[in-house]
């Protein structure tokens, strides 16, 4: 497979077809403004896929839905049987330019996109987004990052720095925060953010489920293999489903706190249920109590065990009344300014991306880079708390030097490492 290729002739058919269109569409002066803001004065943006799984491949979709001048040009995954699926599925849509020499297998996959691009779209476990990120903003590429944006302290702060270049160098950096492009929710915040329930003393963060996904290992698979075919269920990739699920409500609870996030918190959890060695070696259920310097609280409980009841909501209580958020649709004000959300379903997902690319072409890019590292990092200062039993603050957790995984990636032998418990576990 070669990186190095220009876009080969579906693409360029492609490119032709869409130059037509806008020119008889929009007229010079519209190719002149999108001409201006794409690396390498292209008229088309090139966007670039890393972790072609089920996310990745609904953003490539997303982002290909985004606009005629957009084109899938690259695709990337750590195993061949992935990229292949994701492919075949993204391959429908008219916008699809990808062909065999811009698909790109292994660790350093995301390298040869990231080459190959204007804009990534990073969709990998999260272990990976920190280095991915880096890289990108690093070759001065656009980036859609999925959340959540680390699974370490050190990976948070790697992130601030490459979100925080990328606004030097005039990129965007557009978070899979989804509920952050929910135009309910975002209707919902500004009333709360003007009064609608007065001050806000106490939210409740509750992101509870049953089961997920789990892949049994196979013979041939190494550690490894197997780790990454089960990140879900390993600390070191996915941040434990804390960080990896619960991390909505959490930015959710931010949200209503106009973006204060909290001083410290403490927290019990545990592995109760989901205990048998398929399912790694986190835990399966998370109950953390935030303190916010304004004296409020966030009461935070996530759960993934089979056969429990399900409830993903987030309330806010404030002085004036109270505030019920339920997944995309359901939003309500009760109280004193009693409001309840009837427009239309909208689709968030879509929406991160139609406002990812008309940023680009403005050229005025989008940058999450604040909100995305500190919600992850509330969920990571949560999961120590967990882990360890003791009180952890916001400092504690920005400054701890604990790296999770392994600094190269081969596939070979990786131990398991026990399950946290309280007490025992120490901060690091
Ligand atoms: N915003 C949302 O609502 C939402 C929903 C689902 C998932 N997510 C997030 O999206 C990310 C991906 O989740 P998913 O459900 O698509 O998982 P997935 O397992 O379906 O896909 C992940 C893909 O990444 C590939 N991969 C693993 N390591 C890689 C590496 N080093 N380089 C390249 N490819 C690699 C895997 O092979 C796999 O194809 C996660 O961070 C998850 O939290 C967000």
């Amino acid at each position: 497979m070669s990186d190095s290729k220009p876009a080969t002739s579906s693409f360029e058919t492609g490119r032709r077809e869409f130059m037509k269109g806008v020119a008889a569409v929009t007229g010079a002066a519209a190719i002149g403004s999108v001409s201006n803001v794409h690396a390498a004065g292209s008229d088309v943006i090139k966007v670039g896929l890393v972790g072609c799984g089920g996310r990745g491949s609904g953003a490539a979709m997303q982002a290909m839905s985004a606009g005629d001048d957009i084109r899938l040009v690259a695709l990337g995954d750590v195993f061949k049987d992935r990229l292949d699926n994701g492919k075949k599925n993204l391959s429908k849509h008219k916008n699809f330019a990808v062909n065999d020499d811009h698909c790109f297998v292994g660790f350093d996959a995301f390298q040869k996109v990231i080459d190959n691009v204007d804009v990534v779209l990073l969709a990998t476990p999260p272990h990976f987004r920190p280095a991915q990120m880096e890289a990108a903003v690093n070759a001065g590429k656009h980036v859609f990052v999925e959340k959540p944006m680390a699974v370490d302290a050190p990976g948070v702060r790697r992130v601030i720095a490459a979100a925080q270049k990328a606004k030097e160098k005039k990129l965007a950096v557009c978070s899979g925060f989804c509920y952050r492009y929910n135009e309910p929710t975002r209707e919902m915040m500004k009333r709360i953010h003007d009064g609608a329930i007065g001050k806000i003393v106490t939210v409740q963060a509750n992101y509870n489920t049953g089961g997920l996904w789990m892949n049994p290992r196979q013979e041939g698979w190494s550690d490894m293999e197997w780790q990454l075919r089960n990140w879900l269920y390993f600390t070191w990739l996915s941040g434990d489903h804390i960080v990896e699920q619960h991390i909505h409500s959490l930015d959710t609870a931010a949200m209503f706190m106009n973006n204060e996030y909290p001083i410290e918190c403490v927290a019990l959890g545990g592995r109760q249920a989901r205990t048998d060695a398929a399912y790694g070696h986190i835990f399966d259920h998370h109950a953390v109590v935030f303190e916010y310097a304004s004296g409020a609280r966030c009461y935070s409980y996530t759960r993934q065990q089979v056969d429990t009841d399900s409830d993903v909501s987030d309330w806010a209580f404030g002085t004036k009344g109270r505030a019920i958020k339920r997944a995309f649709n359901f939003h309500q004000i009760e109280g004193e300014n009693a409001w309840k959300y009837r427009g239309k379903p909208t689709d968030a997902y879509q929406t991160e991306h139609d406002e990812l690319f008309e940023s680009i072409r403005k050229g005025t890019p989008v940058n999450d880079g604040d909100y995305m590292t500190k919600s992850t990092l509330m969920g990571i200062m949560g999961r120590m708390a967990c882990y360890t039993g003791k009180k952890i603050t916001w400092d504690m957790a920005m400054n701890s030097q604990e790296s999770l995984g392994p600094t190269t990636y081969e596939f070979g032998s990786l131990p398991v490492p026990p399950v946290a418990i309280p007490g025992r576990t120490k901060f690091a």
